[in-house]
């Protein structure tokens, strides 16, 4: 049994399962639970990721405008404890620490993101270009180049300038296609030069889902069973427009890749010999990752989102479909507009068939599903509610990724667990589980044939987590967010990821055993070191900055 920091109280509905769900395909055939020892292909990237929002602080500083973070947070009864990103982990100030952070990981690649309006403060372009900000990413990345880590850069990570949102209503508006392709192509002008690694959007299903239809993200609108559709469709086009930026504009002389970060559950049915099941669990990964990697790659939304929402919409007494439609040109235009998918992987679902009636209220993007999704309570959920440990899923959706979107080249872009806050245990042992049992599903799918290019590690610190505020803890490393200087402490996880780096995979079971002992019997002594440190800034007000990494284990 892992260990558990606090009872999560589960949302979805509970299913004790004695399905086994091996069989049903042939790539898991006979080693499902199996661990697998082996190395990844050389080249392979490994890396750890974070989010300008999420880590930056700085909020206000050196002419950086408000993004709708900001203000979002800033709402009471928005954030868990009314936390705000305010200061996070005051990565601003502290960006060249983290370097060394990443250094002694030995990290390929570091995955960040921009903030539109530390750049430019009120989102558009010819009203002001803030330079310092643009100071501030050129130093992360120069920093970065001179430490041999690459960077991967996301142009838009949730913090849309709150400008924008007020005058134009944010992503409803056609507008911001606009807007964000001038944001894109001045972070090409002026980063481009040593930035070959671009992704215009992260987890734009979350954007569009929990941002304008349950209002549980920025800019918190409730526009129930259109809103998520309307924002979606301006951010394919968005993306796709900067794609085509980039091609015409800079690829020649740069030279570098333009790719999107999608996320996706993996779908299971319950009922892997019900042929409702089967369809129900397709509909939830097209409704989630094929929502957006459709277009991309087919140049339209998935026949069963057509299908669903139209029938919806027509029983609902709506003229036309809730589901925007694209053009003939507009769909050869968004048709191909990626060089690679970046792709965002946590957890899985069982999936059953549920009618909902559609009656004549508006519906909603879940209603529209007509599905239900379980959990299997065997499945290990250390922190977040919502994130069960189930690797085999990850398989299954890069498996997929490779058939329906004719095998692109994939960089996992986010892949990781949380705990409680209430754990201040250094020596994530479950953390440690999780990320050994998904890497090798991974490494299980590149044999498959699944082209995945590098890995990223989320995250590389604690940091804000949107609406659960500092109360999930993601990172490898623990940040101490009730001391002003937010010292880093290494946890065991972070040993770990280290050897794996370094094997470039599981090189055989007595090895990674020992790497696995070695990583919990060290973060013992860190846990002490963050014991007495927090003793003593009860009696001095004075920290310790960073608390150095063991470099051995
Ligand atoms: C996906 C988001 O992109 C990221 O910002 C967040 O920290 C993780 N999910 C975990 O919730």
């Amino acid at each position: 049994m892992l260990p558990r920091c606090a009872f999560s109280v589960c949302h979805v509905l509970v299913l004790v399962l004695c399905l086994s769900s091996a069989e049903d395909f042939d790539w898991t055939k006979n080693d499902h639970g199996s661990f697998y020892y082996g190395t990844f292909p050389a080249g392979f990237s490994w890396g750890a990721g974070s989010s300008a929002y999420q880590t930056e602080g700085a909020w206000d500083k050196d002419g950086k405008g408000l993004s709708i973070w900001d203000v979002f947070s800033h709402k009471k009864g928005k954030i868990q404890q009314n936390d705000t990103g305010d200061s996070s982990c005051e990565g601003y100030h502290k960006f060249k620490d983290d370097v060394s952070l990443m250094k002694e990981l030995k990290l390929n690649h570091y995955r960040f993101s921009i903030s539109w309006p530390r750049i430019i403060p009120t989102g558009i372009k010819s009203d002001h270009i803030n330079e310092k900000g643009i100071q501030y990413y050129d130093e992360l990345i120069n920093h970065l180049l001179e430490s041999k880590i690459t960077p991967i850069v996301t142009l838009y990570h949730w913090d849309l300038p709150q400008v924008l949102q007020e005058k134009y209503g944010g992503w409803q508006n056609i507008t911001m296609v606009n807007h964000f392709n001038e944001f894109a192509n001045l972070c090409f002008e002026r980063f481009g030069n040593r930035v070959k690694n671009w992704i215009t959007f992260n987890n734009p299903w979350s954007v569009a889902v929990e941002g304008y239809e349950t209002g549980e993200h920025a800019p918190g609108l409730r526009l129930r069973g259109t809103g998520a559709y309307r924002a979606a469709h301006h951010i394919i086009k968005a993306h796709a427009k900067v794609w085509h930026s980039y091609d015409t504009q800079w690829r020649a002389k740069q030279k570098g890749l333009v790719g999107i970060s999608l996320s996706g559950d993996w779908g299971e049915p319950v009922d892997i010999s019900n042929q409702k099941d089967i369809e129900a669990a397709e509909r939830y990964v097209q409704f989630y990752l094929g929502w957006f990697a459709t277009p991309i790659f087919h140049g339209d939304y998935p026949q069963v989102m057509k299908d669903f929402i139209g029938r919806k919409s027509v029983q609902q007494g709506l003229g036309t479909s809730r589901l925007p439609t694209f053009s003939p040109q507009e769909k050869s235009y968004i048709k191909g507009t990626c060089d690679f998918l970046g792709i965002g992987h946590f957890t899985t679902r069982y999936i059953t068939q549920k009618s909902n009636p559609s009656g004549r209220s508006s519906g909603s993007y879940f209603t529209d599903r007509d599905l239900a999704e379980l959990v299997d309570p065997r499945w290990p959920d250390p922190g977040s509610e919502w994130l069960y440990s189930v690797p085999w899923g990850f398989r299954r959706l890069l498996n997929f990724v490779k058939t329906q979107y004719g095998n692109p080249m994939v960089y996992v872009t986010e892949n990781g667990v949380s705990e409680k806050m209430l754990c201040t245990e250094l020596c994530d042992d479950w953390r440690i589980q999780y990320y050994k049992d998904y890497i090798n599903e991974m490494l299980k799918a590149i044999k498959d044939g699944a082209n995945v290019k590098g890995y990223t590690a989320w995250s590389l610190l604690d940091k804000f987590e949107w609406d659960e505020g500092y109360s999930e803890r993601f990172g490898l490393y623990y940040v101490d967010f009730r001391n002003k200087n937010k010292p880093r402490y290494p946890k065991a996880s972070v040993q770990f990821y280290k050897r794996i780096i370094s094997s470039n995979g599981f090189p055989n079971q007595r090895e990674v055993e020992n790497w696995r002992r070695k990583a919990v019997e060290t973060c013992s002594s860190s846990n002490q070191l963050l014991a007495a440190a927090r003793r003593k800034s009860k009696d001095h007000a004075e920290m310790p900055k960073v608390w150095p990494v063991h470099d051995e284990v």
